[in-house]
């Protein structure tokens, strides 16, 4: 195992880092400084273009060609971070607001300079309390330091910071949904085009971007655009946060540079699987991603290796599942939880994910009938692509892969009526 310095988490284990006086003693606002100093607005641009950072919020979209659509319309522009950090198995944000807040609130200022904004809004998800508290603190150092408000450090340049609260459902990190709930209403998507960055909140240009990448723009400005995009895969490089939970001995929160291969953090970082069982499924990024099986172990987990297989990076999530485990219930759980989390507004995402829903419990409860399983597929058909906005879409990926992948577990159900997995009993249809 190759040894790597971390650079998002370098300091998250010092139980003082979320204070700005050791922050600022591990070199922290010093990227600010220097940005404030000596580079132009259009020079950050052009170093977190140069670096190729693509968000990590999943879709892995470049950060400089996003912050490029702004229109130069003399309008107040806004950012947004989004730390809403709801999928399934993901828990890197979060570790960066308890442990790390400043890092955030840095990348925010630095991301507000180069795109020439005066307001920020880190909009975090409403369960996230502690989070939520320890950003408020980290603000008010940083506020009483000059980092924040008017003319930070003299420059001239001024930015506020608020956080806001979101009421704690899914469908809020989706970014025009976030909009709507920043401005007060309830949180459904948005039509796009227009994209955010050209009608975000209160229909001004918006910048949104997520926890992980708004940190990562700290130490491009520090290190250089050369360093970060020498670090791991060459399509998108930089550091990752791996969230690493299921079956595996170490569960945990894994910096490593992106593209690391999925059988090292499972084997190397994740000490292998538990009681030594072998591996059946992994969902790679998140409950929204694909299956892939024990065959794709030697993938790496970068965006463009894990699309190759059939699957996203997503979130980097990363769900570990050994041959214990039961497909069909491990289904129904995701399918439930975007079931529940279905906003409402489309038919096909509403309706279509209660019908899997029924359906699937019905398998899994022992009554499936012989033609369900072709039935979940038609549903799954019937809601992927039509669906107002990505919800619909990822509620079906997980099972018609698993489906697809893991046809046995499905058949076995309808035809011996009932769960071949031992150890877990049957549920109620
Ligand atoms: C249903 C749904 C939920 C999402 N949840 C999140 C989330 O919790 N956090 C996040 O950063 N992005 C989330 N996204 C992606 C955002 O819409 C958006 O692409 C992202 O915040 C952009 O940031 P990035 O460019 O830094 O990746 C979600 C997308 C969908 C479709």
């Amino acid at each position: 195992m190759a040894t790597f310095e971390p650079v998002l988490l370098k300091y998250a284990d010092d139980p003082d880092q979320h204070r700005i006086g050791t922050y600022l003693r591990h070199g922290g606002y010093q990227a600010l400084e220097k940005a404030l100093r000596e580079h132009t607005p259009e020079d950050v641009v052009g170093m977190v273009r140069s670096a190729n950072l693509r968000g990590r919020g999943g879709a892995y979209f470049p950060t400089g060609v996003k912050w490029g659509f702004l229109p130069d319309d003399g309008n107040p522009r806004f950012l947004c971070a989004n730390a809403d950090e709801s999928e399934p198995g993901t828990f890197a944000n979060r570790a960066i607001m308890d442990n790390d807040p400043h890092q955030l609130i840095e990348g925010c200022l630095l991301s507000a300079y180069a795109c020439q904004i005066n307001t920020v809004y880190i909009y975090i998800r409403g369960e996230f309390s502690f989070s939520y508290r320890r950003l408020e603190q980290a603000l008010a150092e940083a506020r009483e330091r000059g980092y924040v408000g008017k003319n930070i450090l003299g420059s001239g340049f001024d930015c506020e910071v608020w956080v806001h609260r979101g009421a704690g459902a899914y469908i809020c990190g989706e970014e025009t949904a976030l909009l709507e709930s920043l401005e007060g209403n309830r949180p459904q998507p948005r039509l796009r085009p227009p994209f955010p960055a050209v009608k975000g909140v209160f229909s001004l240009p918006t910048v949104i971007n997520n926890v992980e990448t708004i940190s990562c723009v700290t130490h491009i400005v520090n290190y250089g655009a050369d360093w970060f995009a020498g670090i791991g895969a060459a399509d998108a490089p930089g550091p990752k946060l791996y969230c690493l939970s299921g079956h595996v001995n170490r569960p945990g929160l894994y910096e490593l540079p992106m593209g690391t291969p999925l059988r090292e953090l499972i084997y190397e970082h994740g000490q292998g699987m538990r009681e030594d069982r072998a591996v059946k499924a992994i969902i790679p990024g998140g409950a929204s991603a694909q299956l892939l099986t024990a065959d794709d172990l030697d993938v790496t987990l970068d965006p463009g290796a894990i699309t190759a297989k059939g699957s996203i990076l997503g979130t980097g999530g990363v769900m570990v599942m050994d041959e214990t485990t039961c497909i069909v219930r491990a289904n129904l759980n995701t399918v439930r939880f975007f079931a529940n989390e279905s906003c409402g507004k489309c038919t096909p995402c509403r309706e279509g994910t209660r019908w899997m829903v029924d359906v699937l419990a019905r398998i899994e409860g022992g009554g499936g009938r012989t033609e369900d399983v072709e039935l979940l597929l038609d549903v799954c058909d019937k809601i992927n692509g039509k669906s107002f906005c990505l919800l619909g879409d990822v509620a079906t990926w997980g099972l018609s892969s698993g489906i697809q992948k893991f046809r046995e577990d499905y058949d076995r159900h309808v035809t011996e009526k009932r769960c071949f997995a031992a150890a877990q009993p049957m549920l109620a249809a």
